[in-house]
């Protein structure tokens, strides 16, 4: 195989290129398949016969990377008998961007045109796609192509749970093949250290192994040596590795094995449970500095990239509160607080970073405080931080949990939501739009414990993504990129992906009317079929057969139970069966008002969710559940006529790890004509806030009252997460999902 050639020779094929392309007959945009879509295609006459090539020619020494992949691509694949076609790879300076690329495949010849490596290597990405979809021959064509945006990722969180070197050679290979240039590696968390650093030992002896709660040992580490192999591995696919320090919460496995590191310098357990932890790095310790500096010099040195991100997300402020060292570096620092002492951190690694010629990236929290100089800001909470960011003249890269949390399930997040991701929101201005460099999906892996549960989760949903981050705006079409997806389907199989649905079966709406409600379903698409029944609440009770499922036809009235329902798709099931609990009661169809508005997160669905006779499961997103951050929410209802009425019932949520506690009072009051109120009663609870696991508990308020119109519930919210709990003083969440009145 011959590696280059002379300099004349592609001088004039780069004008032989440019010139045909140009003649044939072209027909605009046809769908080839491509995922992401390119900018522009063109089907040619004829077709490329994939075995005639084998030899790739390319002039420049400073693209050898690239092209000695290309060329192992198409190691030994031409006939005996034929000659072995050439495929050249041509600078072509006139290409507007780095990423660009030209791909012109004739019956003669198969030219790659770029301007910068990246280019060709987004190139390579589209010849291996179409190599896969069309394994004998593809159409000839010329695909003229460049990114939309310059940061395209994906973070992996290898932390909560560990993965093999090889899985990480996995996804770097698919994030390549469908034009992702970026893994954000999430390497440093609470339960577990996973990157090896030769100046702190303990690190990796012990920060990188948890107890689980059964006495198991659960952990491991990546050597220096293959995390160097996955630095080169990811290169040679044109992907940049983007290592993720967390600091300066998110700490414990380092805490763990140096527990000076932290306010109290008292011994902690890598932690074996989800959530958001309170010991942190102490902010008034030089020491810890000097080891957060001395761990980046190794990071550094493992890794190239120009970025290095540090977290700087969920840092509870409570033992910052408490430490001397920390109050006397606010006093000496002339700090106003804890959130601006969390900014002098920041801002202290944000100058050792750029001293060394890199640049931080960090979660929207670093806003709060004031944002360091040059840092560039990840927004999760929303797209607000990256706009916040923007409009100061910051980089941002935008992953809302919105859109873009790969861990959450699919009734929340599926296919079609992330495809209707937009990263540049509304209302900036020309160069605050410039500012957004990008998006990721996040791959957070607390409830992802092996490969197969990866793969269901990042698949099909990075190929939204991918194309959301890489082709136009305007050029969105869902149906269409639908269709791509299917033919992508056996791709994906080729590479050993296991990947899940596109979303669940089906969704559905609640039909509501005074006292009535209707339950309407919608299959996910014209293949599926569902099938329903009831189970009545008096049946489950004395636990009859259940009913027959029957095909669903129209809106189904809501009756005291079990809604289940079953998908079927091409004659097979899809999906499990799915349950939805309704109650019928009094306050079905009432006006819903509030004194303090509920989360934009967690609503419900809007007022009505809470009067909709839908109740939530233990799914704190399944979309029934209406949030309340760190206030006591006052709702009142109008019941729209007088009733006679014995009973308030509320469903109210725990999951301590994620803030969520059953309220400890809740206090009722009604009226006839919404002036003059009277006390109907009040329900307390004694849920140990601590106590672990997701439980739904419902308070009721009894008495037998008529002609009431109004009625008000004030809700008292545990206000902040208790001491005992391992991101105490934070504030705590309320979550209701229906006002029941019988
Ligand atoms: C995050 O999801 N805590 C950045
Ligand atoms: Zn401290």
């Amino acid at each position: 195989m011959i590696a280059t050639g002379s300099p004349l020779r592609f001088i004039g094929l780069l004008f032989l290129c440019l010139a045909s392309a140009s003649v044939l007959q072209a027909q605009r945009d046809a769908s080839i398949g491509l995922i992401p879509q390119p900018v522009h295609t063109s089907v040619l006459e004829g077709s490329v016969r994939w075995s005639d090539y084998s030899e790739v020619l390319c002039a420049r020494s400073d693209w050898t990377t690239a092209t000695d992949r290309l060329r192992s691509l198409f190691a030994g694949r031409a006939d005996e008998q034929s000659a072995g076609k050439i495929i050249w790879c041509v600078f072509d300076p006139a290409l507007d961007q780095q990423g660009s690329y030209r791909l012109h495949l004739a019956s003669d010849s198969i030219c790659l045109a770029a301007r910068a490596i990246q280019g060709l290597f987004n190139g390579i990405s589209s010849l291996r796609q179409l190599k896969a979809l069309y394994p004998e021959k593809a159409p000839a064509l010329v695909v003229r192509d460049h990114p939309r945006f310059v940061h395209r990722g994906m973070l992996l969180d290898c932390c909560r749970h560990f993965f093999s070197v090889d899985v990480v050679k996995k996804y770097i290979d698919l994030l390549s093949l469908f034009k992702m240039n970026v893994l954000h590696w999430h390497l440093t968390e609470d339960q577990g250290w996973r990157i090896e650093i030769e100046g702190y030992p303990r690190l990796n002896e012990q920060g990188a192994y948890r107890k689980e709660t059964d006495g198991s040992v659960y952990g491991g580490y990546y050597s220096k040596e293959e995390i160097r192999e996955l630095v080169r591995y990811a290169a040679e696919r044109g992907v940049e590795i983007i290592p993720e320090i967390e600091l300066p919460g998110h700490a414990q496995a380092a805490i763990s094995a140096y527990p000076e590191l932290s306010c109290r310098a008292e011994p902690v357990d890598v932690a074996n449970d989800w959530g958001v932890f309170k010991e942190i790095y102490c902010a008034g310790n030089d020491s810890v500095f000097l080891f957060l500096e001395n761990v980046l010099l190794e990071v550094m040195e493992l890794f190239p990239s120009t970025f290095i991100h540090i977290g700087g997300d969920e840092a509870p402020k409570t033992r910052w509160e408490a430490c001397a060292k920390c109050q006397r570096r606010i006093e000496s620092e002339g700090l106003s607080d804890e959130h601006q002492l969390q900014s002098y951190f920041i801002r202290r690694i944000e100058r050792f970073l750029r001293e060394h010629g890199r640049q931080l990236i960090g979660w929207d929290e670093i806003l709060e405080g004031g944002l360091a100089e040059g840092a560039i800001v990840q927004s999760w909470r929303g797209m607000e931080g990256g706009i916040e960011a923007v409009r100061s003249g910051h980089r941002a890269i935008m992953s809302p949990t919105s859109h873009a949390y790969f861990d959450y399930d699919l009734r929340s997040i599926d296919l079609e939501k992330v495809y209707s991701f937009e990263p540049v929101p509304e209302g900036l201005s020309q160069q605050e739009r410039q500012l957004i460099i990008g998006g990721e999906c996040n791959m957070w892996t607390e409830h992802v414990p092996d490969e197969k549960t990866l793969d269901a989760k990042v698949f099909p949903r990075l190929l939204a993504m991918s194309e959301r981050l890489w082709s136009p705006a305007d050029r969105r079409d869902w149906t269409e990129f639908k269709s791509r997806v299917q033919r992508m389907y056996p791709v994906l199989e080729e590479h050993q992906v296991g990947f899940g649905a596109e979303s669940v079966p089906m969704s559905y709406q609640v039909q509501l009317g005074l006292q009535e409600s209707r339950v309407a379903l919608e299959a996910y698409d014209e293949k599926t079929n569902l099938h329903w029944r009831y189970t009545k609440r008096a049946d489950q009770e004395v636990s009859v057969e259940a009913a027959p499922f029957r095909p669903y036809s129209e809106p189904i009235e809501v009756e005291d139970g079990t809604l289940s329902v079953q998908a079927t798709r091409e004659g097979r099931d899809f999906g499990s069966v799915q349950h939805i609990e309704t109650r019928c009661h009094l306050a079905v169809g009432a006006e819903v008002s509030y004194s303090k508005p509920f989360s934009s997160w967690y609503t419900a669905g809007g007022p009505d969710g809470l009067v909709n006779s839908v109740l939530g499961s233990t799914d704190f997103r399944d979309g029934c559940w209406q949030g309340f951050w760190g206030i006591d929410p006052e709702i009142t209802l109008d019941l729209r006529r007088p009733v006679r009425l014995s009973s308030v019932e509320l469903p109210f949520y725990q999951y301590t790890n994620s803030w969520i506690f059953i309220p400890p009072r809740v206090k009722v009051a009604y009226s006839m004509d919404g002036q003059n109120w009277a006390y109907m009663g009040e329900a307390r609870d004694a849920t140990d806030p601590m106590k672990r696991g997701k439980f739904i508990r419902t308070l009721k308020v009894n008495k037998e009252l008529e002609d009431v119109r109004f009625l008000r519930i004030e809700v008292k919210n545990l206000g902040k997460v208790p001491d005992a709990h391992e991101a105490a003083g934070s504030d705590a969440w309320v979550f209701l999902s229906e006002i029941i009145v019988l």
